[in-house]
């Protein structure tokens, strides 16, 4: 026999130690923690990230081994890794470069591989192209099968076609 739960005419003791903390604590619209924001300009983060740097480096043979692991596009169609959150670029230059690194020994030297650094609208992405451009740490200058651009989009949302991607990086935790 299967009995029917009658119909709750008064609320829950929940509902009602809900109700008043949302009357004594109310919350904001707009939390400042949810609130994505950029790192500071002009090189700045760059300079100043030896911590979010030193502290990356025991993921970054993790992300080695998913380059070793991962499942690649048609021989036709290039390598894409994002590198979500790149600020200017500097902290993201040791792990893309050890990915590509063994993406090489699994594809040699011509295969092409795109570079899609993603960060919000104001990052400094003139920083970010100088880094890649100057550091002598760039896959730029150490690969010539490799292409670099940017996005300056939330990835809170969709930024890049779907399936289009190949590995993924994102040391965006370390702030
Ligand atoms: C602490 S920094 C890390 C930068 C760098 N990848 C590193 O390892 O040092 C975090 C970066 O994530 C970016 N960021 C934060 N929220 C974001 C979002 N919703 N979409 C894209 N980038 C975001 C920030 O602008 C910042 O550049």
């Amino acid at each position: 026999m299967v009995k029917s739960v009658p119909a709750r005419s008064t609320p829950s003791w929940s509902a009602i130690l809900l109700n008043h903390y949302r009357e004594d604590y109310p919350v904001p619209e707009t939390r400042a923690s949810t609130v994505p924001t950029a790192m500071e300009g002009h090189g700045s983060y760059n300079r100043n990230s030896r911590v979010q740097a030193a502290a990356l480096r025991t993921v970054v043979a993790v992300f080695g081994q998913a380059a070793r692991m991962v499942a690649l596009p048609p021989d036709s169609q290039p390598i894409v890794i994002a590198d979500y959150g790149s600020s200017q670029g500097h902290n993201s230059l040791l792990p893309l470069q050890v990915a590509i690194q063994v993406l090489r020994q699994r594809v040699g030297q011509n295969r092409e591989i795109s570079v899609v650094h993603t960060d919000l609208p104001k990052n400094d992405f003139t920083a970010l192209f100088q880094t890649l451009m100057e550091s002598p740490e760039s896959y730029l200058r150490k690969d010539p099968a490799t292409f670099a651009s940017a996005i300056g989009r939330s990835f809170y949302e969709q930024i890049l076609p779907t399936g289009s991607v190949t590995l993924g990086w994102s040391s965006w935790a370390v702030q």
